[in-house]
């Protein structure tokens, strides 16, 4: 649940990270509903072939709602996220059960080389600076089997529309469980929106061609997918496979 603030954190959020340490409604952008979720989770699957025994990174998981369609596909789960909201959330949560680990940051720092078959990282991607997304790509690449792949799912493309992204949250609502909440959390987000962007907090956008270019010196060949895995159709899904010259 988001917890409940005073007007004290108006002057308190300089950074993507102070928000989802203190998951709040009068700044939150939102995590994946349950129905959303389980189809990211059943795309991914789906396009990265896992299957039983392969090991997969949700990394920024937040409440990790869609882990049902890995685990009854026998894939072995390992939840991340910096926040330790989101830690303490999930290890309490219906998603921490058999075949789910829960790391948190000094478990991260010791997961092995090549022992992943998927990094996945759903509606993150905007919110890291250049320092966390360098720190997530060169993870990754360490991480991953040499035919492992890393999704990058929900990105904000540079001709991204506010109000398109807004429409498709609302529908995500209406279509999930959070039916009856659904206008006023339209609401509740769209005045987020503006009071991150006083706090000179934006989400962070790539173009095509960045993309690639950061994939490729960090290694990886990308190619996108003709679908977002998530249902907001003006964001991207991005596959990104360790180059066969990376020095694994
Ligand atoms: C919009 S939520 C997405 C959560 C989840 N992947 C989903 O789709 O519901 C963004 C998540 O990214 C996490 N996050 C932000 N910065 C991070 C970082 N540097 N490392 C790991 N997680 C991060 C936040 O704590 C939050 O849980």
């Amino acid at each position: 649940m988001p917890q409940r603030h005073g007007p004290d954190i108006l002057h308190t959020v300089n950074h993507w990270m102070d928000i989802w340490e203190r998951p709040s409604r009068l700044f939150g952008p939102r995590t994946t509903t349950a129905l959303d979720a389980r189809r990211v989770s059943e795309a991914a699957g789906a396009a990265l072939g896992l299957g039983s025994g392969s090991v997969i990174l949700d990394y920024g998981c937040g409440p990790a709602l869609g882990v049902s369609p890995w685990l009854d596909a026998g894939v072995e789960v390992l939840l991340y996220d910096r926040s330790p909201h989101f830690q303490e959330q999930v290890r309490q949560g219906p998603g921490c059960r058999s075949g789910v680990s829960v790391l948190g940051d000094d478990e991260l720092a010791l997961l092995g080389e090549g022992v992943l078959d998927a990094v996945v990282v759903c509606s993150v991607l905007q919110y890291l600076t250049d320092e966390e997304r360098t720190a997530l790509l060169s993870g990754s690449l360490r991480w991953l089997k040499k035919d492992g792949v890393l999704a990058l799912v929900d990105v904000v493309p540079s001709d991204y529309s506010l109000p398109s992204d807004l429409l498709a949250t609302l529908r995500s609502d209406l279509l999930s469980d959070r039916l009856l909440r659904a206008p006023g959390n339209a609401l509740a987000l769209a005045g987020s929106v503006v009071r991150r962007s006083r706090s000179g907090l934006s989400l962070r956008r790539y173009g095509d061609d960045e993309l690639v270019q950061l994939l490729t010196d960090a290694g990886f060949d990308a190619e996108v997918q003709p679908r977002n895995f998530k249902p907001n159709p003006s964001r991207r899904t991005w596959l990104a496979r360790p180059s066969l010259s990376s020095p694994q």
